[in-house]
This record gives C-alpha cells, sequence and structure tokens, in this order.
C-alpha cells in the first residue's frame, strides 16, 4: 500500500505515521527528518537546506524530488511505503506520480489530518523531541515522567528550532499557501481520506485502522 499522510505542520503527521508503519510494515519516509539529519551530520545537503529549515520556508523542489527518488528506490519500499511532509507542493505532487509511474506504481490513499490552527500552534509550542531516540513528547498532552529527560532511554529532551512562535507562524502561512491546496488536488483523484485530528491519538489511530 502506498500511502501519504497529509497535514498542517504539527497535524500529528509523524505521530499517526510511525503508528501506520508499524501497523502495515511500511516505512514511514518523512521529508523533514531526511533533512534534519542531513543537517546534523553538516553534509552538502544539510547545508543547503539548514537556514530554509530554519526559518520555516520550503526547500526547493527539486532537492526534494531528487531526495524522494532515492529514497524511494531502495528495498524497503518495494511493498509499499507511508510518505509524511511529502509532497508539499503542486510541482512536487505531480513530480512524484512521474516517479511512480515510471515503475508503474501509483499513490493509494492521501489520509489527510485536519486540525484546528489552535491546536496547532498549542501542539508545535509544547513539543519536545528526544536527542537521542527521537520520541516525541508534549508538555501539555503527552509529557515525560520526569521533566527534560525521555522516559524511554533516559535522553535530553530538545525543543525544534522551528517551533518557535514566529517560525510557526510562518510554516502555517507556507502551509495555507502551497500545501493546503493538494487537498483539492488529491480529491479530485478520489484518493482523499479526511479524519478529525482534534481527536486523541489513540482516537485518530483507530479511524485511520478502520479506513485503511
Ligand atoms: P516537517 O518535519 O515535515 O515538519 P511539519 O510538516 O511542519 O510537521 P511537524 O513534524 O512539525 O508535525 P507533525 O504533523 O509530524 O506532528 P507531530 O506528530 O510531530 O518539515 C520541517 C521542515 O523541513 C519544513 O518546514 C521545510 O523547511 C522542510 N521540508 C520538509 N519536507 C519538505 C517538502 N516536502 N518540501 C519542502 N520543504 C520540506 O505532532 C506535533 C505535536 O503534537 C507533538 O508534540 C505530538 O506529541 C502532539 N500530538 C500529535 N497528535 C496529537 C493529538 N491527537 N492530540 C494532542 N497532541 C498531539
Amino acid at each position: 500500500m502506498n500511502l501519504i499522510i497529509f497535514g498542517a505542520p504539527g497535524a500529528g503527521k509523524g505521530t499517526q505515521g510511525e503508528f501506520v508503519s508499524k501497523s502495515k510494515s511500511i516505512p514511514a519516509i518523512s521529508t523533514g527528518d531526511m533533512f534534519r539529519e542531513a543537517v546534523a551530520s553538516k553534509s552538502e545537503l544539510g547545508k543547503k537546506v539548514s537556514s530554509i529549515m530554519s526559518k520555516g520556508a520550503l526547500v526547493p523542489d527539486s532537492i526534494v524530488l531528487k531526495l524522494v527518488e532515492e529514497r524511494l528506490r531502495k528495498d524497503d519500499c518495494k511493498s509499499g511505503f507511508l510518505l509524511d511532509g511529502f509532497p508539499r507542493t503542486l510541482p512536487q505532487a505531480k513530480g512524484l506520480e512521474e516517479i511512480l509511474a515510471r515503475s508503474n506504481k501509483k499513490i493509494d490513499k492521501v489520509i489527510s489530518l485536519e486540525v484546528s490552527e489552535e491546536s496547532i500552534i498549542k501542539r508545535l509550542s509544547s513539543r519536545r523531541i528526544c536527542k537521542n531516540c527521537g520520541r516525541k513528547y508534549n508538555l501539555e498532552t503527552l509529557p515525560p515522567k520526569k521533566e527534560g529527560i525521555c522516559d524511554n532511554c533516559g535522553g535530553e529532551l530538545f525543543q525544534r528550532e522551528d517551533d518557535t512562535a514566529s517560525t510557526i507562524k510562518h510554516r502555517l502561512s507556507v502551509y495555507f499557501i502551497e500545501t493546503q491546496p493538494l487537498i483539492e488536488y488529491y480529491k479530485n483523484q478520489n484518493i482523499l481520506q479526511t479524519v478529525n485530528g482534534n481527536k486523541s491519538v489513540p482516537e485518530i489511530s483507530a479511524e485511520i485502522a478502520a479506513l485503511l
């Protein structure tokens, strides 16, 4: 099954993507995670995208498409995959179709998480992530047992550089202009499934499981 999990920044794509990945045994491919890894490793790609990401702007389509094409060629994508945070623009959506068509594949479903702007701002400003194992927390809805420390591995928790108030605002405005129009695009292809992302994590997971 070839899937896209779609939604605004902080809609819960990563959280639900992990659930789908485990339940369907397919890799969750997050372009945001791939870019953050490139930045952390100080690779050529990382140097190119670092300042773009910290401003909350979009990485150019050509760079994103090349990265995704290489990733989708890997063996673990043969029996399906879930894309998180990609596509984010119309040229990316069209580019993805061309990439998939070259190996007679297509996207089967787009799961769109709809979350109010107010919740998004709250969720992102209270998100914390483990430096060591990457587990995500939320100071309001999913706090760690011990402040600043990961329950899973004892690692230190940090706040993403782009989770500050002004950058969150910018990321949202980029989403409304560049990304939200894709909802109509996938609706017209009859592959869009909308889920109310304002519910609790397990409730949303159950709804997604029923759709798949
Ligand atoms: P990316 O990493 O993709 O960021 P994003 O789309 O802004 O999404 P987030 O990772 O912030 O949120 P999420 O929806 O995964 O929510 P999460 O599950 O963590 O991209 C980062 C940057 O990389 C971009 O700004 C851009 O610069 C670049 N980039 C990436 N892809 C690109 C592309 N295709 N084209 C161009 N540039 C690209 O949840 C958020 C918080 O809420 C967590 O704390 C979580 O615990 C909590 N939470 C989750 N679900 C719930 C719930 N149901 N109830 C309460 N709390 C919840």
